[in-house]
């Protein structure tokens, strides 16, 4: 049985938000943090693929009212993607780590729910079931292919290095 782009999308939004809250509760220590940290960056990457590689550029042909949407999406998945290479290569004792973590779940829980009040919406209404039904197969084969960590980290850490030094 296919799935539905939207169906999807959204599981994997509760998905982040799950981790999201493993994080903020009291107590952690570093290493705990660390993993759950890690668990986020594999979600967003491969969620940020997925949006990137095959919602945004299908929806974005296929319902051309939606365009600024679309573009103002890739903007916030940049600002997101900027600080998933920040974190990956960031130890849970650095005292940035929390705070940039939390910006992180803040940006990405405006984001999620911009998605799923605005967005989605529209685009549920602009396409059929069969196509989103199609385009929900789509996602499924680019998560396959998709990277599971953010990529080049290092080169990333470099240039804030020759910034920030
Ligand atoms: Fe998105
Ligand atoms: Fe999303």
């Amino acid at each position: 049985m296919s799935k539905d782009a939207i169906v999807l999308l959204k599981e994997d939004h509760q998905e982040v938000r799950k981790q999201f809250r493993a994080f903020r509760k009291q107590d952690q220590t570093p290493v705990q943090k660390q993993g759950i940290v890690d668990t986020i960056l594999e979600l967003l990457t491969v969620h940020t693929y997925i949006e990137n590689e095959v919602m945004y550029p299908r929806v974005r042909q296929l319902l051309p009212d939606l365009e600024d949407d679309v573009l103002e999406s890739y903007e916030e998945h940049h600002v997101a993607d900027v600080l998933c290479m920040e974190l990956a290569v960031m130890d849970a004792t650095d005292e940035r780590f929390d705070a940039k973590t939390t910006v992180l779940m803040e940006n990405v829980e405006h984001h999620m729910e911009e998605e799923e009040q605005e967005w989605f919406p529209k685009v549920r209404e602009g396409l059929g079931r069969k196509q989103l039904q199609e385009l929900g197969e789509e996602l499924l084969e680019a998560k396959k292919r998709a990277p599971r960590r953010p990529e080049k980290p290092s080169a990333m850490k470099k240039a804030i290095d020759a910034v920030v030094k």
